[in-house]
């Protein structure tokens, strides 16, 4: 039987929809979903997973109103302000990736400020994406290997897969091994495009701010009764 993924991703969708719903405001909705995020990063270690990696903002995100956008960057801001602590003390090592410079500088300044932090923990490495999107991370790296083609750095016959996996924001990060994504949507949404080529998906009809420790646990033991084979045959 296959192990626990090491790395997992997940698509935190529907929290507009649940506060909908209740007849709130969608900002609600993502308070609520913060709290989620706390109770499986504390939850995830016990059950096998090393990496976990959540998809907090989208370069499409941007699109949506001043009132829920700017909630969210201070949501993102408190979290980290008072989520320092206990990371610390669980051992959880914390990351972002995606494009940095859009953001507010007291939210950049934070998110150094953090990684530096927590730069030493080894129980759990957690990755936020914040204004990231796939297919822009993608150009951004591109455009570092052809500056570095430019200033002739970097032979082109030189450029491999690994040398573009080392461009990546995800540079020091394993590709993930099960991607989840709540709310009953079945989109990828521009999310670890590259990284998650062999990836196994898994879609759950639950929304993010009902999303269980006991429900990631069901969808955990489901990934390791599947056959990954990464595109070979079985032995
Ligand atoms: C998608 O639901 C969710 C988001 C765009 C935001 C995710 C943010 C959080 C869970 C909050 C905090 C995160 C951290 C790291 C502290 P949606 O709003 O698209 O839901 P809908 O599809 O029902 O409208």
């Amino acid at each position: 039987m296959p192990s626990a993924p090491r790395h997992v991703a997940i698509i935190m969708d529907g929290n507009g929809r649940w506060a909908t719903s209740k007849g709130w405001p969608r900002l609600v909705g993502h308070r609520k979903g913060a709290e989620r995020v706390k109770e499986i990063v504390r939850a995830a270690p016990d059950l096998g997973i090393e990496w976990l990696t959540i998809y907090a903002f989208s370069t499409e995100n941007w699109k949506r109103s001043t009132e829920e956008v700017l909630g969210l960057m201070g949501l993102f801001q408190r979290y980290i302000q008072r989520e320092a602590e206990g990371l610390s003390a669980e051992g959880v090592r914390m990351r972002f990736i995606g494009d940095r410079k859009r953001l507010d500088t007291k939210l950049q300044d934070l998110m150094a400020w953090i990684e530096d932090r927590t730069r030493g923990n080894r129980k759990l490495n957690l990755t936020v994406a914040i204004n990231y999107g796939g297919r822009d991370e993608l150009v951004r790296a591109m455009r570092r290997l052809a500056r570095q083609v430019a200033d002739g750095s970097l032979d082109p016959e030189a450029l491999d897969e690994a040398a573009l996996d080392g461009a990546l924001d995800t540079a020091q990060i394993p590709d993930p091994d099960l991607v989840i994504r709540t709310s009953g949507e079945t989109r990828v949404s521009n999310f670890l495009l590259w990284q998650a080529a062999y990836a196994e998906y898994e879609f759950t009809p639950t929304l993010w701010p009902d999303f269980t420790p006991e429900i990631l646990s069901d969808i955990l033991l489901r990934f390791q009764g599947r056959d990954r084979r990464f595109g070979g045959v079985k032995p």
